[in-house]
């Protein structure tokens, strides 16, 4: 591959210029093979952040980042091959019960996940909170799971899309993450090199998401959509509000332990929602049904008939993890010490803030301030008022479990300042529009 001056590249950037394919692509085989270092790659990546990418620049820059790496060949498995993911929220779990509810349904699930990113929580930090539960899979490992169960949970093994593994935690600590190319080329080169049929997209817009505005995570969803398009493989995307958090616990072990309700037949009416929505899209782009109604109608028959969560605890007991966590939800980590929010006025709650409480839980643990930093597992925050909910003054708005005094007073004004109670207010809403 010709030389480049990054120098050069990075200044260009820096002054709205344009990368050509072969530079992009040499930056990110240099950075992958470790000899272009952080400083420069995050100098680049401000500039890019500043200055966006054109289409030109966005098809071979996330192209490179896909050949980073090996790319599974899952043609042997002759189910529907199809993954779904999120662009990151708060209190966003729903990987985590829709996986093995399309899973029981025939689909094949080979779902590589992400760490918490930001204020946003990270699947596979909420799957370490099942006790055992091994989320580093090597390329064979996760290839003989999905084939055996038709699903696998896992994170980015050190083959597969390296160059996105290491610029998503870079974007972490170099406050590079909200940018519309990063994100679609980030999701999109490690999705595509899952070897899949189709993908399902969970694009959020609001306060929680990193698209804070309806236009541009739609321009996102567009983005996304189109790179899939042009790669040969069939993209949907729903946009859905992040204004606030989804469901009611917000942590990492609360999220399992809320994930395996909705699993039960039970959970909160948002999670479930969605779930099975995003469920329907998976089973209907695999071509398992040809109608929405049928999906879902399948969907249920999988939770209600056992059948979802048995799938779950056959690749809990596959990837090391105790499968008993289903029936003795005791098993999953708690935090010792407790702090109730109440409402100070009687009225309805009006701002119920995501990014605040996402915020909150890093805090207090649940995410990371710095990439090395551990996750505490057992901390959490239960939302009990959302927006549109009549209280009374006194009222307990969120219960907070938590380890660390120091933490929690640093939490305790983001969350006091999250909600506010006022005159009425309408429920928001979950589910915004569909892109194909
Ligand atoms: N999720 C990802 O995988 N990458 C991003 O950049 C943002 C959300």
């Amino acid at each position: 591959m010709k030389h480049h001056s990054i120098i050069e590249l990075i200044e260009r950037k820096r002054d709205g210029g344009v990368l050509l394919s072969d530079e992009l692509q040499w930056i990110i085989a240099e950075y992958t093979a470790d000899r272009l270092p952080d400083y420069q790659m995050s100098s680049l990546l401000m500039a890019i952040f500043i200055n966006g990418f054109t289409g030109e620049e966005l098809g071979p820059w996330t192209e490179a980042m896909l050949r980073s790496g090996d790319v599974l060949d899952l043609a042997h498995i002759a189910a529907p091959k199809i993954d779904k993911h999120s662009t990151g929220g708060v209190g966003d779990k729903i990987s985590v019960p829709l996986a093995p509810m399309v899973a029981a349904c025939g689909i094949s699930v080979p779902m590589m996940s992400g760490r918490g990113l930001g204020h946003t929580g990270g699947t596979l930090d909420k799957l370490e909170s099942i006790p055992g539960f091994r989320t580093r899979l090597d390329g064979d490992e996760f290839v003989a799971i999905v084939e055996k169960h038709g699903l696998v949970l896992g994170g980015q093994s050190e083959t597969m899309a390296p160059a996105d593994r290491r610029i998503y935690a870079l974007r972490d600590s170099t406050g590079t993450v909200p940018s519309l190319p990063l994100i679609a080329s980030s999701i999109m080169s490690k999705k595509l090199a899952e070897g899949i049929n189709g993908l399902v997209l969970d694009v959020k817009t609001g306060s929680g998401a990193f698209m804070k505005d309806e236009p541009s995570a739609r321009l996102l969803a567009e983005t996304m959509v189109g790179i899939g398009a042009s790669h040969g493989t069939k993209v949907v995307a729903t946009l859905t509000g992040m204004d606030q958090p989804l469901g009611v616990a917000v942590g990492n072990a609360n999220e399992i332990d809320e994930s395996l309700d909705v699993l039960a037949g039970g959970g909160p009416a948002d999670v479930v929602e969605l779930t099975y929505s995003l469920g329907a899209d998976m089973l209907t782009l695999g071509g398992i049904e040809d109608t929405r109604e049928a999906a879902l109608a399948r969907l249920r028959k999988a939770v209600e008939s056992g059948a979802a969560m048995e799938r779950f605890q056959e690749v809990i007991a596959a990837q090391d993890g105790n499968p008993d966590v289903a029936g003795n939800r005791s098993l999953l980590p708690t935090a010792p010490l407790r702090y109730e929010l109440t409402a100070p006025d009687t009225g309805f709650v009006t701002k119920c803030d995501a990014r605040d409480i996402g915020v909150a839980g890093v805090r207090l643990g649940a995410g990371r301030e710095r990439k090395e930093d551990d996750v505490d597992h057992g901390v959490s925050i239960s939302v009990l008022a959302k927006v549109g909910a009549a209280v009374d003054k006194g009222d307990v708005l969120a219960v907070v479990d938590y380890r660390d005094q120091d933490r929690m007073d640093a939490a305790r004004p983001l969350l006091e300042r999250a909600w506010e109670v006022g005159g009425a207010a309408d429920e928001p809403e979950l589910i915004i529009g569909h892109i194909a």
